[in-house]
């Protein structure tokens, strides 16, 4: 079960949304429009949109994200970019494992473990996503297949830097559908990923966080982000839209 009095973590995936222009009235109007403080805002943007999403965000309660990197520190990889870049101009999440790369990109567990011991080594927090797809669900292999994942992701990073990681619990049927696990279906996986990672030895169950992300909106947020072992919220659609995205971040008010 989560730790009392943890701030929650609201986290927006905005995947390949937002030009510049278009992230600089986001945030603006987030700023001025923002009066919950009682949780943690994490803005995970293009890259392309990072230079200004870290000024604006300077001295506030909102910390920027990237939505990826690559696991090597420089080098001959043409259009990618190190975790270490990301480290210097301001950012400090990074998402890693997302389904949509995993996917569309190939993304293996491997490059995935790589990417993680390489960003928490440049000094980035790391949004870590896991989630079975339909066909792993309806074959009741869920739990076998989050385990793996995280066994696999976690393969040879340091004890220390555990609490540096968020698991993010995304099924893949639910990003963008529409729909979503039922509260005591999802509130026992998340307890399951909990247990995973103490099971590993490596850390405390209620000093892990773990965030859920697949059409939460603002009608469904309190539910889901009241549940004992979830943590926050990782938001695709709904944080394109400044007043979803406020009425979701103010379900968190204590
Ligand atoms: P939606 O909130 O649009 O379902 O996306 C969830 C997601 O993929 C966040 O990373």
């Amino acid at each position: 079960m989560k730790e009392k009095n943890k701030d929650l973590i609201i986290a927006g995936n905005w995947k390949m949304n937002k030009t510049p222009k278009e992230a600089e009235k986001l945030i603006n109007k987030l700023k001025t429009k923002n009066k919950n403080s009682a949780c943690k805002i994490v803005l995970c943007v293009p890259f392309i949109d990072i230079p200004l999403a870290t000024d604006l965000t300077q001295n506030t309660l909102i910390s920027i994200g990237a939505q990826n990197c690559y696991f090597k520190k420089n080098g001959a990889y043409t259009g990618e970019i190190s975790a270490e870049m990301l480290k210097e101009i301001g950012v400090e999440y990074v998402i890693i494992g997302h389904s949509e790369r995993r996917i569309y990109f190939n993304e293996t567990d491997e490059q995935i473990n790589k990417k993680i011991n390489s960003a928490l080594n440049s000094g980035l927090k790391v949004i870590f996503c896991i989630g079975e797809n339909l066909q792993e669900r309806e074959n009741n292999i869920t739990e076998e297949k989050l385990i793996i994942q995280i066994k696999n992701a976690l393969h040879k990073v340091d004890k220390s830097q555990i609490e540096n990681i968020i698991i993010a619990y995304e099924p893949v049927w639910a990003i963008g559908s529409g729909k979503t696990p039922n509260k005591d279906e999802l509130d026992h996986i998340c307890q399951i990923i909990r247990n995973t990672v103490f099971n590993m030895g490596k850390i405390l169950p209620e000093k892990i966080s773990v965030l859920y992300g697949g059409s939460i909106n603002s009608k469904n947020a309190k539910e889901i982000l009241t549940l004992p072992n979830v943590d926050g919220g990782l938001i695709g659609g709904a944080s394109l839209d400044i007043e979803e995205f406020l009425k979701i971040i103010n379900c968190t008010a204590k």
